[in-house]
């Protein structure tokens, strides 16, 4: 049996996207269906509309989201119909050289749905991340699917699945940020915020927000930031410095993704510090620094691709923090939107006016 749905649908280069009816197939072994209730609108769906990632056109958009089991194909028993879920693109293989070291948060080999969803005419779609969820139903691997406490609501934990989780790991994960440290972040986004929160999560003692929009700034001082720094008036590394004893921070993560913050996070950190570059840059972007101040100032330069998160570990964890009101995911919500609205969304996000729009089906 096949479902048709309604779903955003990105058919060409920097084209606008449009709302299509698409096909999904019932599960087969070892994937399940998910009846989508809430998906946030990410920067990396508009890197898939402008051909950023690969041309595999059309792309069907969406990959923040959380919803309802529906079905299960043959063989799955991790998840069930009826269990809240929210969608990783993490769901790791178990046999790759990362899982069989005991890392599985660095798995090479993650699974996706094996069966293809399609346009009406037959046209192969190619899901975002390997998920698309800007659609009433997607069809994805089970492991893709971390079930969470239903009572959370599906706009706020749906965010876990991509741009926030990667902000709280890059902070928790990667940066190793612990009790009484320095923290400066790069950048305040929705992912740069969530580093943010997770640096307070793990007990930083100082959390300095650097941005050139003060209305970023506003938003990260609601979500822990001790101090901020406009970098369009003030010179960054200088002001991080100011701010903690003229040494630099303990970890300074950068979530823009360009050379010129990367630098800044580089010299904005004390000696054996660490940086972490979550924020993604672009192909033909070069990074030039004295090799002996890499070598003269140890530490650690590390990257972090999804927060170096395991979802099965780390969404309930969060979920639960959520629900305590230790983490306030629902500040990331900016606005929730219709199915049809994504494209208007795509022009806020590029005017920096929300942290998240999130499709609310
Ligand atoms: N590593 C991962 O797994 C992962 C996951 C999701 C997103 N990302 C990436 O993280 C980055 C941030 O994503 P987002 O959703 O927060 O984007 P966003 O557009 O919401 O945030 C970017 C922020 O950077 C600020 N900014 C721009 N130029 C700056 C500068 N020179 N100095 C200081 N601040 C500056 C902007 O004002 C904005 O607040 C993007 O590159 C995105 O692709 C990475
Ligand atoms: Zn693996
Ligand atoms: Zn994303």
């Amino acid at each position: 049996m096949t479902h048709q749905v309604r779903a955003v649908v990105a058919r060409g280069k920097g084209a606008p996207v449009s709302l299509e009816t698409i096909v999904v197939p019932d599960p087969g072994p070892g994937e399940a269906l998910v009846k989508i209730e809430a998906c946030g609108v990410c920067h990396t769906d508009l890197h898939y509309r402008e051909g950023g990632i690969n041309d595999d056109f059309p792309f069907l958009l969406g990959h923040e989201a959380a919803g309802v089991v529906e079905s299960v194909g043959e063989g799955v028993t991790d998840v069930a119909p009826g269990d809240f879920v929210i969608l990783n693109w993490r769901a790791v293989c178990g046999q790759c050289r990362a899982c069989l070291r005991g890392r599985p948060w660095y798995c090479f080999s993650t699974h996706n749905a094996k069966q293809k969803m399609t346009l009406t005419d037959g046209t192969e779609l190619s899901p975002a991340l390997g998920i698309g969820a800007f659609a009433e139903k997607t069809l994805v691997a089970a492991g893709q699917c971390t079930k969470v406490d239903r009572t959370a609501s599906a706009a706020a934990a749906g965010l876990l699945g991509c741009g926030v989780m990667a902000g709280i790991g890059a902070a928790i994960n990667t940066g190793n940020v612990g009790r009484g440290d320095s923290v400066a972040v790069i950048g305040c986004g929705g992912v740069g915020a969530a580093a943010i929160a997770g640096s307070n999560l793990a007990g930083a003692a100082k959390v300095i927000a650097v941005d050139i929009d003060d209305r970023k700034l506003e938003t990260a001082r609601k979500l822990g930031a001790t101090h901020t720094v406009n970098s369009r008036d003030a010179d960054a590394v200088e002001a991080i410095r100011e701010l903690t004893g003229g040494f630099g921070a303990d970890v300074v993560i950068e979530a823009v993704g360009r050379p010129e913050t990367y630098q800044q996070a580089f010299y904005a950190r004390d000696l054996a510090g660490t940086v972490v570059l979550v924020g993604v840059p672009t192909p033909e972007m070069k990074l030039e620094l004295p090799l002996l101040d890499v070598f003269g100032r140890g530490g650690a330069l590390k990257s972090s691709w999804y927060g170096d998160c395991l979802p099965s570990r780390d969404f309930p964890m969060l979920i639960d923090l959520y629900l305590q009101g230790r983490l306030d995911l629902d500040a990331f919500v900016t606005e929730t939107i219709a199915l049809d609205e994504v494209e208007k969304a795509f022009e806020r996000m590029h005017h920096g006016d929300v942290l998240r729009s999130v499709v609310v089906l």
